[in-house]
C-alpha cells in the first residue's frame, strides 16, 4: 500500500493511544530530551508543538519546565487531538495558571503558522513526512522560532537498506544548515551504554537548531 500521510495518519490515530506501549526505550527518549533541554536551552516561555499525538510530550514538558505561558500544539489527527485535550484536562491548574494551553487539528505540510515561538518541538513526526516534503517543513519550522526547533526522529549513519511505507531517515543536519537563520546544528544519539544486557540505542538522534534572533 503506498503511503498517503493524511490517509495513514487518520486511520492511525483512531487507535495510536491504546496500541501505544510505553517501554525503556521511550523511558531513555523522554530522558535524553528532558536533559538536553535543561543543560542546553535557556527558559523558553513559548511552545508550538508539531504532531502531539496523545499529548505525551506535552505533558513531558509541561510537567518539566517552569513558566510556560503559551503552549501550542497540533496534530493531523482529530482523534489525537482529542486525547491530547483529554490527557489534559485538569492538568492546566497543576502546570500554571496563566498558561495558556491549546490543541488544534492541523497538517504541518499545509499550515501557516502566524507567530514565532521560543521553541518548536516535533517528536517522531518528521520521520514520517514525505522525501519532497520534508525541506519546506523544516524550513517552516525554523521560521516558527525564536530560538530553538528540536526534532527527535529516527536516524542511523548508514542508510538501513529497507524501512516501512511511513518511515524515513532525513539528512536533518543538512537540511537545517541549508537556512541562514540557522546558527547552530547539533544531534545527540538517543542511546545509552552499558554493559551487554544494558546497552540501549534506539536508532533515533535529537537533533536541535539554534536559531538567530533578529
Ligand atoms: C509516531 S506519532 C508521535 C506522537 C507524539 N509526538 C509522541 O512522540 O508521542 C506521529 C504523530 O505525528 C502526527 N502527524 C503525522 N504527519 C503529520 C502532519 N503532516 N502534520 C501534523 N501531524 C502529523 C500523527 O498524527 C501522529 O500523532
Amino acid at each position: 500500500m503506498p503511503y498517503v500521510p493524511g490517509e495513514y495518519w487518520l486511520k492511525h490515530g483512531r487507535t495510536y493511544k491504546d496500541d501505544f506501549r510505553y517501554n525503556k526505550l521511550f523511558e531513555l527518549q523522554e530522558r535524553v530530551l528532558i536533559d538536553y533541554l535543561k543543560q542546553n536551552t535557556t527558559s523558553f516561555t513559548s511552545v508550538l508543538e508539531i504532531g502531539c499525538g496523545f499529548g505525551r510530550i506535552t505533558k513531558l514538558i509541561l510537567t518539566n519546565f517552569e513558566g510556560i505561558s503559551e503552549y501550542y500544539a497540533i496534530d493531523i489527527s482529530p482523534e489525537q487531538i482529542q486525547n491530547a485535550k483529554q490527557l489534559m484536562k485538569d492538568k492546566k491548574e497543576v502546570f500554571n495558571n496563566g498558561l495558556n494551553l491549546d490543541f488544534a487539528v492541523g497538517d504541518i505540510t499545509s499550515l501557516q503558522i502566524q507567530k514565532k515561538y521560543d521553541l518548536v518541538i516535533a517528536a517522531e513526526v518528521l520521520m514520517h513526512i514525505l522525501p519532497e516534503d520534508i525541506r519546506d517543513v523544516i524550513h517552516k519550522l525554523v521560521k516558527s522560532s525564536n530560538k530553538h526547533v528540536l526534532n527527535m526522529d529516527w536516524y542511523e549513519e548508514q542508510r538501513p537498506k529497507k524501512a516501512a511505507p511511513h518511515n524515513f531517515v532525513h539528512q536533518y543536519e543538512m537540511i537545517y544548515r541549508e537556512f541562514p537563520e540557522v546558527k547552530r546544528v547539533s544531534r545527540v544519539p538517543i542511546s545509552k551504554k552499558g554493559s551487554w544486557l544494558r546497552s540501549i540505542d534506539t536508532k533515533q538522534s535529537l537533533f536541535h537548531a539554534l536559531v538567530n534572533t533578529p
